[in-house]
């Protein structure tokens, strides 16, 4: 068989501190070394709109957004994204590997501050409309990942200054959603060295890209 590759959409999600960024980049590394033309990229941000939107929700005090306001930021941050890097990387067949996509927004805005999930999806249905091929869940210890966050922390401290009783209840919403979308979501061990969940997620992609 010969031709162009297709494209495919990889999401990385899982609390703070999980190792999504750190592994985000191996399996982008990873897949280059392959032959693979990728595209990394994060939410909230992605495009320049959306990076402008992420200082505006990861930045200042706690209480500086509704929960309702804050979904909108971040779905009109995803919605540019979407249109300024996501679909043109998989329209011209690259893979696209994004740190935090849509579940993250189902999680974070949808029950920390009551429930609106069922805002969220909507939204999302209204204006986003595409999932992940694959997303990998990185699971681990809420404390420990709350250290590891913490102990690289910087300007962008709005959520993580929500604590650890946050992060338990993240961890449990990530496995649900797991739960939820099985087709997409493969739950990766996190709690091991950065090499050994590298070449577990280098596995999983390779059987779902070929
Ligand atoms: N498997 C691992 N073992 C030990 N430390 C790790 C591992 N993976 C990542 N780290 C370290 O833990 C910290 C958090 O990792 P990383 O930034 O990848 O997590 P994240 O899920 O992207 O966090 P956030 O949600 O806050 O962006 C970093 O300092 C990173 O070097
Ligand atoms: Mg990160």
């Amino acid at each position: 068989m010969s031709g162009a590759a297709r494209g495919a959409f990889i999401s990385f999600e899982g609390i703070d501190g999980s190792g999504k960024s750190t592994q985000a980049r191996r399996l982008a590394d990873h897949l280059r070394a392959s032959g693979r033309d990728v595209v990394l990229t994060r939410e909230p941000g992605g495009s320049p709109g959306a990076e402008d939107i992420r200082r505006l929700v990861l930045e200042g005090d706690p209480d500086r957004w509704s929960a309702e306001t804050e979904i909108l930021l971040f779905t009109a941050a995803r919605r540019d994204h979407l249109e300024k890097t996501i679909r043109p990387a998989l329209a011209a067949g690259k893979v696209v590997i994004t740190d935090r996509f849509a579940d993250s927004t189902r999680l974070y805005q949808g029950i920390t501050r009551g429930d609106l999930r069922g805002v969220v999806d909507r939204l999302h249905s209204l204006m986003i409309g595409v999932e992940p091929d694959l997303t990998f869940i990185v699971d681990m210890d809420p404390a420990e990942g709350l250290r590891r966050a913490l102990a690289r922390r910087g300007a962008e401290e709005r959520f993580e200054s929500f604590g650890e009783a946050l992060q338990v209840r993240m961890r449990d919403g990530f496995l649900a959603l797991a739960a939820e979308f099985p087709a997409r979501c493969v739950v990766i061990d996190g709690a091991r060295s950065v090499e050994t969940v590298a070449a577990d997620i280098a596995a999983v992609a390779a059987r779902r890209l070929a």
